[in-house]
């Protein structure tokens, strides 16, 4: 090997002093630097070990990670709590699998995180999906309600759990007291995917979080917003629903054999600066948000996204980009080559920013100067053609598990049209399945997915080739 490309791309990328407002949360490290916590500026390779005499295991832990996945588990106001070192997305597996068996039915949006599926696929479960609810206007997936929850609940009495995502990427959240009190009543275990909303329980203005409402177990990545390192989550668990035994064993199936001393003490530390520092950091941030809040009152074209109004995640900052004339991705592209900030991602609509404890009074000083640039942009004149963000349900021709292993045939997306999909087709982030394998493939998804290509937005399942190619199946009849 001539050259070293990631380690070379990562230093440059280190060297620039991005103002960060996307994950991880501790911003490159100033977080640490920031509370004086200086475990990680040396010494990283020393601590970077294994399963030794005095390391414990985490896959049957006795000692120290015993005694740290209990602190958190106190922290966190969990009857107990795991850590997790392939993040919420391996959490999200386990806790599915250990409250259903296969052939089972799981109430569950249809706007879940791609690992929810993936899920039902491995486990061979029978998702029953909870209508799509979009924001067309803005482009944003929200939760269900939860009327049409407790619906589904009702009408699906012999489902074994039901599973939602709160907060969402974009900050909006369910009434998890409500849900867990539904789904109890009907014997179901409620599954929250808490990826975003780790830090939730630091101040009174954000929601409360979904293990301390009620939810049976909760899976946050705390690597998200409360700064422990890239892929470590915790995943809490209360009450008898959750099949614990059969949790253990799905986590040490799923993950490393040789899970990370790294992660697993990254998350360790964030669950100590959360209780030792966690609130006043978290005042702090509640200012700053006020303040740039005020500001977007007098901005003439961008404007904030403060949820549907329900309950809100307000440390999520969506700014709706469309009435300067410019793209989210043109404006995150700006942000980034003139103003040096990296917010989390764009959509056609906008730019979300991703703020944490990690984030201080000079990033919220460097945002809002760009905005407010920005803002007076106005490039274009007219309004550009927003696609529109496709809602019906698709319709499923095979389940997720056995599409997966029927045979597949590369089309391109255009030919596509009235095929049965072969995979995923996401837009990534966030990661929600426009169409998930065994689901017939609809010309306003084509029309979307095309448009939102050549605007900038990356979706998985769709090549990068110039056909922009996917795979479909062909299905014997007698399966039509
Ligand atoms: C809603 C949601 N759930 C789960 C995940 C997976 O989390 P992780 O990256 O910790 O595996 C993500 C990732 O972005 C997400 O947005």
């Amino acid at each position: 090997m001539e050259e070293l490309f990631l380690n070379r791309r990562l230093r440059e990328i280190a060297g620039k002093s991005t103002v960060s407002f996307h994950v991880p949360a501790h911003n490159g490290g100033k977080l640490f630097k920031r509370l004086g916590i200086i475990d990680y500026e040396d010494g990283i390779l020393g601590i970077d070990t294994t399963e030794l005499p005095d390391t414990d295991n985490l896959h049957n832990p006795q000692d120290v990670i015993m005694e740290a996945q209990q602190a958190a588990s106190r922290i966190f106001g969990s009857e107990e709590s795991f850590f997790l070192v392939n993040g919420t997305t391996g959490g999200i597996h386990a806790a599915i699998m250990s409250c259903t068996s296969p052939g089972d039915k799981l109430i569950m949006d249809r706007n879940s995180h791609m690992s929810a599926y993936n899920a039902c696929m491995l486990g061979r479960i029978d998702a029953v999906y909870l209508k799509p609810s979009i924001d067309a206007q803005r482009g944003i997936p929200l939760p269900a309600s939860e009327e049409t929850i407790e619906e589904a609940i009702q009408e699906n009495p012999d489902a074994k759990a039901v599973f939602l995502t709160s907060p969402t990427y974009y900050g909006d959240c369910i009434d998890i007291e409500r849900i867990s009190k539904a789904a109890h009543r009907h014997g179901m275990a409620l599954i929250v995917d808490a990826a975003h909303g780790s830090h939730l329980g630091l101040s009174s203005r954000l929601p409360s979080p979904a293990i301390r409402l009620g939810a049976d177990i909760a899976i946050c990545s705390l690597h998200k917003t409360l700064g422990s390192f890239t892929q470590s989550s915790m995943l809490h668990v209360n009450g008898e629903m959750a099949d614990r035994e059969r949790l253990r064993s799905l986590l040490r199936m799923l993950q490393s054999s040789s899970p990370s001393y790294l992660l697993m003490s990254s998350l360790e530390m964030a669950a100590f600066v959360y209780e030792k520092h966690g609130e006043r950091l978290m005042e702090e941030l509640q200012g700053h948000i006020d303040d740039i809040a005020k500001e977007f009152e007098c901005f003439e074209n961008i404007k904030l996204y403060e949820g549907n109004a329900g309950i809100f995640d307000r440390t999520k900052l969506f700014v709706l980009t469309t009435a300067t004339g410019a793209s989210g991705y043109e404006i995150e592209e700006l942000l980034r080559e003139r103003y040096n900030i990296q917010p989390e991602f764009s959509t056609p609509y906008g730019v979300l920013f991703v703020s944490s404890i990690g984030n201080d009074g000079s990033d919220f000083d460097a945002v809002r100067s760009a905005l407010c640039e920005i803002d007076r942009l106005k490039r274009h004149g007219n309004h550009q053609e927003i696609p529109k963000y496709p809602t019906a349900m698709p319709k499923a021709l095979a389940s997720i598990s056995s599409a997966f292993y029927m045979k597949k045939r590369a089309v391109s997306l255009e030919e596509s049209r009235g095929c049965i999909s072969g995979d995923y087709i996401i837009p990534y982030p966030p990661g929600i399945p426009l169409i998930a394998p065994g689901e017939l493939i609809r010309d306003d998804v084509i029309e979307y997915v095309t448009e939102a290509l050549g605007m900038g937005m990356q979706v998985n399942g769709v090549g990068t080739d110039e056909n922009k190619s996917v795979m479909v199946i062909d299905m014997p009849k007698r399966h039509l």
